[in-house]
């Protein structure tokens, strides 16, 4: 299916939407109108961009040009096949947190040797599976991690590659449960007990020590934090490496954040001229180079088409609500995050303005997607839910019975289906009723 730009116009992308933009009075993604999308598809409706997925890892690509870098997508922010596999094809490597994480890229066409394993509780069948598998690398989060790591690859007649998750105890400034990188985190090993870690990890047999790991946290909109958290992994790299133990690679996580309400995060190839300029003064600027970007590469290149469905006005709030809900984008419930909701339709016609409360239709009064947004909306009105591309599908849920909604990937003018919406018989497959 293809379809034609609206001609009206000159096209006004949406603030931090680069692919997103008001043709004449039609939204659309890429060279697609939205309505027609959710006319064709339904709602809800999630649609991604591929140019604007690609033009995100460019950033970072600029930033490490002429760099022994690799990039590895965090893909607990979009782990939808048909994302992977723009990921995959572009050279990417994965940041793994599950045994499901790792089948997901596999069947993507990942390659193996560019996956990195991370999470505080790898099981031993998962590490076999990875181990099988040939991953380039385990992010290893505590000691017990490293001794069980070891038997299993010992078992397996493997060495495991490890890096050794260290946490630099900086403050990343964001949201308290997206930061990893405190003390009173769950994450990571202490900072002081690193290089003895480390020794411990290079006396077991089933291990091979390759590099060193930091991740402080997620939509980070300042380049501080990072900087400092170098600074202080730099000074650990020098103690490990003075002690006899070589580190190949420093992998220093994702966590980049993306606007979603006038948010002002550095660009990833100005953050990366920051960091790396660090590396090279302090004598780094040789060491192989990791990161694990998950946010910034999908989060802007998606949105979640919903319909509203009735406009219900209250003596103290407004509510207007769509066919989207907590289990579609979670993160307003989980973490009152914002996400801009716009029309499809620009001045679509005679509806007031109103400030409503933009609600789903579960029954938690937690199911709001958006408070106090002013809109001009009528039942049967479309919306576009923005920065919908991380961590929405990818937490989605089946609460209320509620089947998982469509997605679709738009690449100039061709949509391509790459999940289909998930009916109650889906939901109710691995279920059995009981012989009464
Ligand atoms: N590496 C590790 C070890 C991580 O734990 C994470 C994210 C990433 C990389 C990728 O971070 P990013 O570049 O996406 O910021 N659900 C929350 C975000 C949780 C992030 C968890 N870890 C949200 O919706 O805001």
């Amino acid at each position: 299916m293809s379809q034609q730009p609206s001609a009206a116009g000159a096209a006004q992308a949406l603030p931090g939407h680069p692919f997103v933009a008001y043709h004449g009075a039609e939204l659309q993604v890429e060279n697609v109108r939205l309505s027609q999308l959710a006319a064709d598809h339904g709602t809800p409706l999630f649609v991604y961009s591929k140019s604007a997925m690609l033009t995100a890892l460019a950033a970072y690509q600029r930033g490490f040009a002429g760099r022994h870098a690799q990039i590895c997508y965090a893909m607990k922010a979009n782990s939808s096949l048909g994302v992977l596999q723009v990921f995959a094809t572009a050279g990417c490597g994965f940041d793994i947190v599950s045994g499901g994480e790792l089948e997901r890229v596999l069947a993507a066409g990942g390659d193996a040797a560019k996956i990195i394993f991370s999470g505080v509780g790898k099981t031993r069948a998962e590490m076999r599976l990875a181990l099988n598998a040939g991953i380039g690398c385990f992010n290893v989060e505590s000691e017990a991690e490293l001794d069980v790591l070891s038997q299993v690859a010992e078992s397996l007649g493997l060495r495991a590659p490890i890096s050794i998750r260290v946490n630099p105890n900086v403050d990343p400034k964001t949201h308290p449960y997206i930061s990893t990188g405190l003390k009173d985190n769950k994450f990571g090993v202490a900072h002081e007990d690193t290089l003895r870690i480390y020794q411990h990890a290079a006396s077991l047999k089933g291990l091979q020590v390759v590099g060193i790991d930091c991740h402080i946290g997620s939509q980070i909109t300042d380049a501080t934090p990072y900087l400092d958290a170098m600074d202080r992994v730099l000074d650990l790299v020098a103690s490990i490496e003075a002690s006899g133990i070589s580190l190949a690679h420093i992998d220093f996580g994702g966590g980049l954040g993306i606007n979603y309400n006038n948010d002002t995060p550095p660009a990833a190839d100005a953050l990366w001229a920051q960091l790396l300029r660090k590396l090279d003064e302090r004598g780094f600027g040789q060491k192989k180079l990791m990161i694990e970007p998950g946010r910034s590469l999908v989060g802007n290149a998606g949105v979640c088409v919903t319909e509203v469905l009735y406009v219900k006005p209250g003596e103290q709030k407004n509510f207007c609500i769509i066919d989207a809900a907590m289990n579609d984008l979670p993160r307003p419930a989980m973490y009152q995050a914002f996400h801009a909701i716009v029309p499809l339709l620009a001045k679509s016609g005679d509806a007031p303005e109103v400030r409503y409360d933009v609600v789903g239709p579960i029954c938690e009064s937690g199911d709001w997607i958006g408070r106090d947004r002013t809109l001009a909306v009528k039942a049967g009105d479309q919306l576009a839910v923005l920065s919908a591309g991380a961590y929405c599908m990818s937490m989605s849920s089946n609460y209320n019975t509620r089947g998982r909604a469509v997605e679709l990937l738009v690449d100039g003018a061709k949509v391509h289906v790459i999940r289909e919406r998930e009916s109650a018989a889906d939901q109710m497959r691995l279920e059995r009723l009981v012989a009464i």
